[in-house]
């Protein structure tokens, strides 16, 4: 099977960064101690799991012990919305849970979940065809019985930005919590939990070049919230099991190198990307940007492709070196349209041929210039042979 020598899918996972795993090696061979052991051993992994907690309080800008170890964005999704919601059904006989239409399925099938399990009603706050929720439709649904509302920051599949802040303080004015999931935005929007205005906010560090199979979650000191899993009492007892600690010391060295450098990427990300959003429209027939054209993530570029076979188009692209996606990763070989592109109004027709790209640190012009000069052709002998 033919490798894809360009790799436009860093939605979907980004490389570890050299220095994430030169922070990382020490931990699983030489210092491998238990945190949660009394000796020297155990000290050591102890001091790399707070001063990594630490390091990710500072670019969040709250306390560290608001910031819970998981596994991946997805875990840190789940314990939210199921630890919030249980929680507060407890002790405020909260039944009703808001999302959006355009959330990744972490918090769509746990909000199901709490549905169809636990007697909650899950309720959609409306989305506009940019993929914007409107802050007087969240205004007008918060109940007295909301037990929290979750809505995604940057979307995977269109890469459009809500307006976190403000619908942060239509929340708080209600008293109700605010979950965001910020497993995209992470990589290249500030995370300072403040300005956001925020309860709980979901990251996942494989999307900014840590390690895959750990995630945090932050959760604001008061909220309530019960466990995801039960056990020892580590992370709070918000998270039993053994740290991760060579995991946990890479999501923390990731995230300060892309804190740290995240002007610059955007930057020249936002050059790439422009040249994407700008050239297809106008090279390929019948074909739509999906998303925001402003408020939306640097590195990303969505489309869709009227009469053309998403699952075909990927593979088309693949067998010409490129890797692109058509949208979160877990949806590739999915042939049914996806959710998000229905919720912004695309009929299935055109949801169905939708493509995203996404660039990344070592993503070049020539790169794109290449992909541009394919697609068109790929997409045409598509509509040809399905015609
Ligand atoms: C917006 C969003 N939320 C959650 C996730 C799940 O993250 P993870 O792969 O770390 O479980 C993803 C992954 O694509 C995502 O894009």
């Amino acid at each position: 099977m033919q490798k894809p020598s360009t790799y436009l899918d860093y939605a979907a996972s980004t490389p570890v960064e050299p220095r994430v795993l030169d922070a990382m090696l020490p931990y699983f061979s030489e210092q491998y101690g238990n945190p949660s052991a009394v000796h020297i051993w155990g000290q050591k992994a102890e001091n790399a799991v707070e001063r990594s907690r630490e390091k990710i309080a500072t670019i969040l800008d709250c306390k560290p012990n608001e910031i819970v170890f998981t596994s991946c964005g997805s875990e840190s999704d789940n314990l939210a919305l199921r630890g919030v919601a249980l929680e507060a059904r407890e002790t405020k006989n909260a039944r009703h849970i808001l999302i959006t239409p355009v959330e990744h399925h972490a918090v769509l099938n746990t909000a199901k979940d709490l549905e169809h399990l636990h007697g909650f009603e899950v309720e959609f706050l409306e989305v506009d065809s940019l993929g914007l929720v409107s802050p007087e439709d969240l205004t007008s649904k918060i109940r007295s019985d909301t037990a929290l509302v979750s809505i995604i920051f940057a979307n995977n599949e269109i890469g459009t930005i809500n307006d976190v802040h403000a619908l942060g303080d239509i929340c708080q004015s209600k008293n109700v919590p605010l979950h965001t999931d910020a497993v995209q935005a992470a990589s290249q929007l500030s995370m300072k939990v403040n300005e956001l205005n925020v309860q709980l906010l979901s990251l996942g560090a494989h999307k900014f070049y840590g390690p895959k199979g750990i995630g945090a979650l932050y959760v604001r000191s008061g909220i309530n919230i019960s466990p995801s899993q039960t056990g020892g009492g580590q992370e709070f007892g918000l998270r039993a099991g053994t740290s991760n600690v060579p995991l946990i010391v890479g999501m923390a060295e990731a995230f300060e190198i892309t804190n740290a450098t995240r002007t610059d990427h955007n930057e020249k990300y936002r050059k790439l990307r422009d040249r994407l959003l700008s050239s297809i429209p106008n090279l390929v027939p019948d074909s739509r940007i999906t998303g925001h054209p402003i408020h939306r993530l640097p590195n990303h570029a969505s489309f869709v492709f009227r009469g053309v076979d998403g699952n075909q188009l990927l593979a088309a692209l693949d067998a010409a070196g490129f890797g692109c996606s058509s949208g979160s990763a877990c949806k590739t070989g999915d042939p049914t349209p996806s959710d998000v592109l229905l919720a912004i109004g695309l009929p299935a027709q055109w949801a169905l041929g939708s493509l995203r790209v996404t660039v990344g640190r070592s993503t070049q012009d020539e790169d794109i210039e290449h992909f541009l000069g394919v697609l068109p052709a790929i997409i045409e002998q598509l509509r040809k042979v399905n015609s």
